[in-house]
């Protein structure tokens, strides 16, 4: 499948890695098409891995990732153009995190709104699924690293489009993917990272997640 990844990032370069791995083709987009991050990636990736501008990342692709910079995804996206996006499956990993402050950083949006939602009204047509912004990137693509089997979850408006990103989530290696219902629920998902950076302290480690027990 060809995949379109915006952002050069460690979370971009680290799902793109994956997927290479897994037999895709993946564009990683940035601002500007020489990007030193995109071009250092592609040429390490392998054969199936290129770089461009946003826009090129997501021209080509059949599903595209939003791994940018939370408060910069929706300008990100247009950069991408909405003829790109238009009819795709846009897996939003983003946290609108705001660290202008320091530490801990608040949510740039919230409690009757977040980023995931924002992107869908901003691309209606793009059919967005909020996925693996609860974990670490090296957790995302790899959650066999755990010492046991977690959750990770999806929501979104389009249930063919979260059938297929969580399909995606198996090949990284998920058992369990949790769909909570519409793109209004990545409110919880995104709000969540105020507790998850608060276990990073206290566990010592981003390697590590949640479980649902019943
Ligand atoms: N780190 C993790 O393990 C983790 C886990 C879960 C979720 N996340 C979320 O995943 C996302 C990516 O994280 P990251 O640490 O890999 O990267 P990041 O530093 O948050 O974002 C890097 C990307 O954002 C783009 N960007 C920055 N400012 C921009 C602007 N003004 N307009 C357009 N694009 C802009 C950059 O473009 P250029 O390429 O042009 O520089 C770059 O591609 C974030 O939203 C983060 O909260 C991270």
């Amino acid at each position: 499948m060809k995949i379109g990844i915006l952002g050069t990032g460690m979370v971009g370069t680290t799902i793109g890695s994956k997927l290479v791995a897994l037999g895709h083709h993946v564009t990683l987009g940035s601002r500007e098409a020489g990007n030193e991050k995109g071009a250092a990636w592609a040429a390490k990736a392998g054969a199936n891995a290129s770089h461009g501008t946003f826009a090129t990342a997501a021209a080509e692709a059949e599903v595209l990732f939003n791994c940018t910079n939370g408060g910069s995804s929706v300008a990100a996206i247009e950069a991408a153009g909405a003829a790109n996006v238009r009819g795709k499956v846009l897996v939003d990993v983003a946290n609108p995190l705001d660290f202008s402050r320091g530490m801990p950083p608040t949510l740039l949006v919230a409690n009757n709104d977040s980023l995931g939602e924002r992107i869908q009204k901003a691309f209606p047509e793009a059919k967005v699924v909020k996925a693996l912004n609860t974990v670490n990137c090296e957790i995302m693509v790899n959650p066999g690293r755990l010492s046991g089997d977690t959750d990770t979850f999806v929501c979104g408006n389009d249930a063919d489009a979260k059938a297929r990103v969580a399909e995606i989530l198996r090949g990284f290696g998920w058992k369990s993917v949790v769909d909570l219902g519409d793109i209004t629920a990545a409110r919880g998902v995104e709000a969540y990272l105020l507790l998850w950076i608060r276990m990073m302290g206290a566990v010592g480690t981003p390697h590590f997640n949640v479980k649902i027990v019943r």
